[in-house]
């Protein structure tokens, strides 16, 4: 947990890359803020919506972050709030848990700002981007499995199935076998390295994305179980937050979009109507949540123009209704997963 230090002040919070918070207005506005009301960040990064949400007079906040560095840089931030701010070193997968470890066991407010910030992108030595060469690490919090671990000690089938299924490579099968092939000869120990490979196996057109990108994207969501995360973060929400409370969530591709709209509609009991239940059918768990409608909620054409990184994302907000906290929902916890190759299951 961060307490006041007094340590120097950094260039911004979170390092010396400043991260431009991601349709922050929308999300403060999807909030409803109220004085007196006790908010959970789930994504510190650099301080973005914990500050604006600290702005709004009363409010307390609990801040997560599983990257250390991102802790660090908000050192500063904790000793401007005097007491209002709390900000741990956890991952949000079990942000109930963290909130009631402080003493809250109902929250006005749940904010999930996911993925990676441009701290970590443009700090090459972090391994997140071929832009910069680094080693090949990817880990947000330092700890588990890099991606070095993955692409130089994981079966060709898995390495495949990330590409394919976390990354949406339709070259996953070809990628998977040249770098088992390549590993061989040398272990994979750089970004650029990896790259450079993959572009010479999956040679895009001049004008497309970089053939790595979306490996890149793949071995990242696996290094950091950046889906189940999402699916166990969004239940801990549903646990932790008060009857009228907000869960405001910004995703930034496909697979993380779809997970929230799934936990949404199937919290808010869209395609349950409990009147067309057949004899003997178990009756729906009554909306844990009401969703917005309009969802869901994009950045404008001047915030795309101002930070082009804004591009993708996607925010849904829903408001907790008196209902319990829905049982552990097997469909949600498919989509974050990969196909379950164990003997006995193919
Ligand atoms: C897009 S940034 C958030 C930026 C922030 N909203 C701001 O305005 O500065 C995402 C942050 O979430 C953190 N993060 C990602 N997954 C996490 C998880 N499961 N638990 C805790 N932090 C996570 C990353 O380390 C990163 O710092």
């Amino acid at each position: 947990m961060t307490t006041d230090r007094g340590e120097g002040a950094p260039l911004s919070a979170g390092g010396p890359v400043r991260h431009i918070p991601v349709l922050l207005a929308e999300a403060i506005a999807a909030l409803r803020l109220k004085a007196g009301g006790v908010y959970l960040d789930g994504t510190f990064g650099a301080g973005g919506y914990t500050r604006a949400i600290l702005a709004h007079e009363g409010t307390r906040v609990i801040a997560l972050d599983r990257d250390p560095r991102a802790i660090a840089g908000g050192f500063d931030l904790v000793r401007a709030a005097q007491g209002r701010l709390t900000l741990v070193e956890a991952r949000f997968g079990r942000l109930d848990a963290q909130a009631r470890a402080l003493g809250h066991d109902a929250l006005d407010g749940v904010a999930l700002d996911i993925g990676v910030s441009s701290m970590q992108f443009d700090e090459g030595e972090r391994g997140f981007s071929f832009r910069f060469d680094g080693p090949l690490d990817m880990r947000m919090s330092g700890e588990g499995r890099s991606a070095a671990d993955i692409v130089n000690g994981a079966d060709e089938e898995e390495i495949a199935d990330i590409l394919f299924h976390y990354g949406e490579e339709r070259a996953a099968r070809r990628i998977a076998r040249a770098i088992v092939h390549d590993r061989r000869i040398a272990p994979f120990r750089t970004t650029q390295a990896l790259a450079a490979m993959i572009a010479r196996v999956v040679p895009g057109k001049p004008r497309d994305i970089h053939p790595a990108t979306r490996a890149f994207q793949g071995l990242r969501i696996a290094v950091n179980e950046e889906l189940r995360e999402l699916v166990d973060g969004l239940a801990a929400a549903e646990r932790i937050l008060k009857p009228g409370g907000r869960l405001v969530v910004v995703s930034f591709h496909s697979l993380e979009d779809r997970i929230v709209k799934q936990f949404l509609a199937a919290r808010s009991g869209r395609g349950a109507a409990r009147s067309r239940l057949l004899p003997g059918e178990i009756a729906p768990e009554a909306p844990s949540f009401e969703s917005d409608p309009r969802q869901p909620v994009s950045p404008s054409d001047a915030e795309i123009a101002a930070n082009p990184r804004a591009r993708s994302a996607r925010l849904r907000a829903a408001t907790r209704t008196q209902a319990p906290a829905h049982a552990a929902d097997a469909a949600l916890a498919r989509l974050a997963a990969l196909p379950d190759r164990s003997p006995g299951r193919r």
